[in-house]
């Protein structure tokens, strides 16, 4: 089969710019904060999730928007440097790329504030571009999608791939603008708890928040169900049954895109035909790679840093869990 034909990773929603800095503290209203070690990165959901999918040997093509400035060089050049197809990614002119600024504390829990810019900003030519690349994708390929873009946009990508009866990967961020009824056929939604919570309409509190919200999402017709778990891990729901899979022990360092390396790596797993439990084993593993180094892409692990993590998770779930 030739690369052109072989089943791809189709990444639509946001690309940005990252602004990074590590500092001593976290961020809080009306102080200001010293912070070191300031990255510019390649960042956003979508371009994270296609850059690992790259770094794991799955073909990947992004969709998205980028501003007509600098900064576009700045959130493109990781991905035309690890082989995604970027063709489809077009320009909305006069805006700027979208930007995120990311304070990193010693804790490892990122604070970010994100201007989405030219990710908002969708026009009747990029949409049809979009739904050109979605149509013309090889049989069997998968769209993983945000809803960091305009909830149109995302609705009208996942509709075209479900006409074409492609598997479709969900990361619903932001939640608020998702309605799950405008996307009948679902695959699979990589939510953290706040977002299951939110999707569901269900509490958020710990594990057994995760189950009820797992459970309700279920019912609507999502066939695995990830819930990233705020310690790393994840709760899967599958035919009825709720899995506890933990995260393999790691030091956390940066938490930023380790949700992203976790929807990526599922969405390959997937791709490449594995079971959602192993799937969901491959992809705690990824995550707790991509949270022990610093910034999301280029702490993002290659497949046998993947696969030597996750041996220590085959014996997940545990009975009792
Ligand atoms: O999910 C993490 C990504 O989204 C970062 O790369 C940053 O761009 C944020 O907005």
């Amino acid at each position: 089969m030739s690369i052109e034909s072989h089943p791809r990773i189709l990444s639509l929603g946001t690309i940005n710019a990252d602004f990074q800095v590590r500092a001593e503290e976290p961020l809080t209203a009306g102080k200001t904060l010293r912070a070191r070690d300031f990255l510019r990165l390649g960042g956003g959901k979508a371009a994270n999730v296609a850059f690992l999918a790259r770094r794991l040997g799955a073909p990947a093509t992004l969709i998205g928007r980028v501003g007509d400035d600098d900064l576009a060089a700045q959130a493109l050049q990781p991905l035309r440097e690890s082989g995604t197809d970027i063709s489809n990614v077009t320009t909305a002119a006069g805006m700027s790329t979208g930007v995120s600024m990311i304070t990193v504390p010693p804790s490892g829990e990122k604070s970010i504030v994100l201007a989405g810019n030219a990710n908002d900003s969708w026009n009747v030519e990029a949409e049809e571009r979009l739904v050109r690349e979605i149509e013309a994708a090889p049989e069997g390929s998968m769209l993983v999608m945000d809803f960091e873009i305009p909830a149109a946009i995302a609705e009208t990508g996942f509709s075209v791939a479900r006409r074409r009866g492609l598997v479709c990967v969900l990361d619903p961020s932001f939640a608020g603008r998702i309605d799950l009824k405008r996307l009948p056929g679902l695959y699979a939604v990589t939510p953290n708890a706040k977002e299951a919570a939110l999707l569901a309409g269900t509490g958020s509190n710990g594990i057994e928040g995760a189950r009820k919200a797992a459970r309700v999402l279920a019912e609507q017709g999502i066939k695995v169900v990830c819930i990233k778990l705020p310690r790393g891990g994840c709760l899967l729901h599958h035919k009825g049954q709720d899995m506890h899979i933990p995260s393999p022990p790691t030091k956390v360092v940066d938490t930023t895109g380790a949700g992203d390396a976790f929807t990526g790596a599922l969405a390959v797993a997937l791709l490449e035909g594995r079971g959602p439990l192993d799937a969901a084993r491959f992809a705690s593993a990824a995550s707790a790679c991509a949270v022990s180094g610093w910034g999301s892409q280029p702490a993002y692990p290659t497949r046998d840093e993947v696969e030597n993590a996750a041996l220590c998770l085959s014996a997940y779930p545990k009975r009792t869990d």
